[in-house]
């Protein structure tokens, strides 16, 4: 019997980069651009992944999973095994599985949980089966009612003094979703990485959210 040992994470990462393709199940060859995050933007997110250390970790929008693999590769340079939630209804759809090749290639597939669903769908589920995570990167659904649904479900699902990273923040959809947060839920906005002048990564730290709010609490949010 071969064994088939699993290739380094950077390797894979810059491998694919090069290329600008990678293949689906199919055999079919999927353009990484424009989904997915800027190589300089995988290596921010690969080193808030490490400061933050987190045991488990969520992810809404994988695509081509190099977003995937810069977590792991965060996860990897922390020591932390790792406990990974994939949510993108696209994975084995339009994406053709190519996020799962590369899982399998870095020997990390055994360790995500891929759901199919919509990310307001696949969200609720944990919430009510009590889930709790440490780290969550939101790069799915764009439009303003996904990402206000996104991080408004993982302000209650990421634990008081975890991490949530957002994608895309110089869309104002993105931002206005992240203010409601900040103004509403008692998230901290701790960094905004940019590059050439974008903004590219929020970077919030939930907060406990107070239940006891009086019943018409509501601060305005929308920049615009
Ligand atoms: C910009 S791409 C993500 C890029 C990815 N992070 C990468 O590294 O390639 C946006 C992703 O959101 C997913 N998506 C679209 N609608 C969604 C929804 N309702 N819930 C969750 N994910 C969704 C798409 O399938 C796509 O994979």
């Amino acid at each position: 019997m071969t064994t088939t040992s699993a290739e380094s994470i950077p390797e894979i990462r810059r491998s694919v980069y090069e290329a600008g393709e990678l293949a689906r199940v199919d055999g079919t060859m999927l353009e990484i651009v424009p989904h997915t995050p800027h190589p300089e933007d995988g290596d921010a997110l690969r080193d808030l992944v490490a400061d933050c250390a987190p045991a488990k970790t969520i992810e809404i929008g994988c695509a081509t999973g190099l977003s995937t693999m810069a977590i792991f590769e965060g996860l990897a340079s922390a020591g932390v095994a790792g406990d990974h939630t994939v949510v993108d209804p696209y994975f084995n759809g339009y994406w053709g599985g190519a996020a799962g090749i590369l899982m399998q290639r870095a020997g990390v597939r055994d360790r995500v949980r891929v759901d199919e669903r919509e990310s307001v769908v696949a969200l609720a589920e944990c919430l009510a089966r009590g889930d709790v995570f440490d780290f969550a990167f939101v790069d799915g659904c764009h439009w303003f009612e996904c990402a206000l649904i996104d991080v408004c479900l993982l302000c209650r699902l990421v634990r008081p003094g975890g991490t949530i990273a957002v994608d895309d923040p110089w869309m104002p959809a993105v931002s206005d979703a992240v203010s409601y947060c900040t103004k509403n839920l008692n998230c901290e906005l701790v960094d905004v990485i940019e590059r050439n002048g974008k903004p590219r990564l929020t970077v919030l730290r939930v907060g406990e959210i107070d239940k006891a709010r009086r019943w018409d609490a509501y601060e305005k949010f929308a920049s615009a």
